[in-house]
């Protein structure tokens, strides 16, 4: 659709996790006109959900040569070595920069940094905040440092100053937050450079309907797509909106077959859909153990780490056992914590069982693993740059190579940290260097997409019933081939409705997610069928075995070539 109205900017962040606030801070505190839109409020998202923590080389006698090392056997050959160099090398001073910047981590009475386990990892090196509420202290550190800042720097941050920017077309102020706003599509100049993004203000009246932000560089940190299947520990905005918007403007997607299922999620019936209770891998790093229906521990002889061993080793072992005794879920036992453990250091796991009905003080947990993080994303170097000109990519929504076949847990908010800073740095270099800062780009008119059909809402349902039965934990060439079909005749459906102005489902959010859920489904079912061996958390039921001969290397994506 053609945006009705425009404001300007030297860079638009695009989502406001741990990825997309650190950027912005940084681009600001940089001397970039910064503006953040994201599609609820600041802080909804992935981030506010992350129970663990962020690991790092923190510890006494840890060094981040040792948390290459677990990184790269979670990523079973395919992670890219320098990319990680970077991340476990450059991650403690970007968690102490954190730490600078408001975020409280659990410490011991001496004032250290309490460190936590968990899978894969051979030391205590996640540190927390809350017990298990890491990612709300985090995400409620960066809102406030933001909100500072627009306090600080925007003289109004009104209606008024919104409008005047809008009709003059003079350039936004310092920091910004546009919230309630769907980024749809990227705008891109004559040389197919970036130019901006087009995006959807719901609600307030304030910029009602749709509106562009002019920036000669985006940044994607949109998060993930785990809204892609039936259960998730996703929350509900996570439907995949950086890649499907990545891929519509021609940017190189990459690893899209690598889902993480989160072994233990708390099982609340085999119907349960939507966003499902975490329960962190950080109790299992405190002693729980995973037991079967006959209480017998079952990861013990499986992996020298039993249920510490990475994250998708356990959750196919959970798998293999379920149906070895025709169950739906295993257990977690973790009643020798007692209660007081369970209080001061599990509190909000705890207050999600119980208000399930459940009490892990008296009982074991009934536990089964659910889609939980794309290793895989929008292709991007070591500076976040990704195959489109001024265009990055952050966070979850990026493959920088860091995670492979499977990240290693914890790795995701410090990914994002790091590689937020890396971004920033780059954009002020290039543009300082470029001239950029002066220049407002002029965006050529947003093509018509009549090969991205909008989906009614309803079809999100169908999708992800589609994607669970067919590409979930468990695949296999004819599963997979089963939902392809069913997804390309959704997408046949929403093209043969369109009318002849190649409109199909009223636009809105509700159908732009879903289309863009439909969009990343079939690519990740594409790239799925493609790889015919089993790796990290891609697990083929008729290729059982890695195949280092045909495989190790990566799926790369990339559609409508002509824009990009
Ligand atoms: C968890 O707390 O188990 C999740 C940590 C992560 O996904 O990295």
């Amino acid at each position: 659709p053609a945006p009705g109205w425009a404001i300007t900017a030297d860079v638009v962040v695009v989502g406001s996790g741990i990825a997309g606030l650190t950027t912005a801070l940084r681009c600001q505190a940089a001397g970039l006109n910064t503006v953040v839109v994201t599609k609820a409020r600041l802080d909804d998202g992935s981030t506010r959900w992350a129970q663990g923590g962020i690991a790092a080389a923190l510890g006494e006698g840890d060094t981040p040569e040792q948390h290459l090392d677990d990184t790269l056997v979670a990523g079973v050959g395919l992670c890219d070595e320098d990319a990680v160099r970077l991340l476990v090398t450059e991650g403690p001073g970007a968690v102490r920069r954190l730490i600078d910047t408001g975020a409280q981590f659990d410490e011991s009475s001496e004032g250290r940094l309490e460190l936590a386990r968990e899978g894969g990892h051979h030391r205590r090196r996640i540190a927390h905040a809350g017990g298990d509420a890491t990612g709300a202290e985090i995400s409620r550190a960066l809102v406030e440092a933001v909100n500072e800042v627009i306090e600080a720097v925007n003289e109004a941050r009104t209606i008024e100053a919104v409008n005047d920017a809008r009709t003059s077309g003079t350039r936004t102020r310092g920091l910004r937050a546009i919230e309630n706003a769907l980024v749809l599509d990227l705008l891109t100049d004559a040389d197919g450079r970036t130019a901006g993004v087009t995006l959807h203000v719901m609600g307030e009246g304030q910029h009602d309907g749709v509106g562009a932000v002019h920036a000669p560089a985006v940044v994607l940190a949109t998060g993930g797509m785990g809204q892609v299947f039936s259960a998730t520990t996703n929350p509900s905005v996570s439907t995949g909106d950086g890649v499907a918007l990545a891929l519509r403007a021609g940017a190189e997607v990459s690893d899209l077959e690598f889902v993480q299922f989160h072994p233990t999620v708390l099982f609340l019936g085999p119907e349960a859909e939507g966003q499902q209770p975490l329960v962190s891998e950080a109790v299992r790093g405190e002693g729980a153990h995973l037991v079967d229906a006959d209480g017998t521990r079952f990861m013990v002889g499986q992996h020298e780490l039993a249920e510490l061993a990475p994250r998708d080793i356990v959750a196919k072992g959970i798998m293999r056992r379920m149906q070895e005794q025709g169950v739906e879920h295993m257990y977690l036992d973790a009643r020798h914590f007692g209660a007081e453990m369970w209080e001061h250091r599990f509190p909000t796991i705890l207050a999600a069982c119980r208000a399930h009905g459940i009490d892990p003080v008296t009982e074991p947990v009934p536990v089964a693993p659910a889609a939980h993080y794309a290793s895989g994303g929008v292709r991007t170097d070591s500076r976040g740059r990704t195959t489109v000109p001024g265009l990055y990519a952050c966070g979850e929504v990026a493959c920088t190579g860091v995670h492979g076949a499977n990240r290693l847990a914890s790795n995701s908010l410090l990914e994002g940290l790091v590689y937020a800073e890396r971004i920033a740095a780059d954009i002020a270099a290039s543009q300082a260097e470029n001239g950029l800062h002066a220049r407002v780009p002029t965006p050529v008119p947003y093509p018509r997409r009549p090969e991205h059909p909008l989906l009614e809402p309803e079809a999100r349902f169908a999708i992800q019933r589609i994607m669970s039965q067919g590409a979930g934990v468990l695949r296999s060439a004819e599963s997979l081939a089963a939902a392809a079909a069913a997804l390309d005749q959704l997408h046949t459906d929403a093209r043969d409705a369109l009318d002849e102005n190649g409109k199909t489902a009223e636009p809105g959010v509700d159908t732009w997610e879903t289309t863009n859920l439909l969009c990343v489904a079939r690519v990740l079912v594409a790239a799925a069928r493609l790889r015919e061996e089993t790796r990290g958390c891609h697990w083929r039921e008729d290729h059982a075995d890695r195949d280092d001969t045909r495989w190790r290397r990566h799926i790369v994506v990339r559609l409508n070539p002509d824009r990009a």
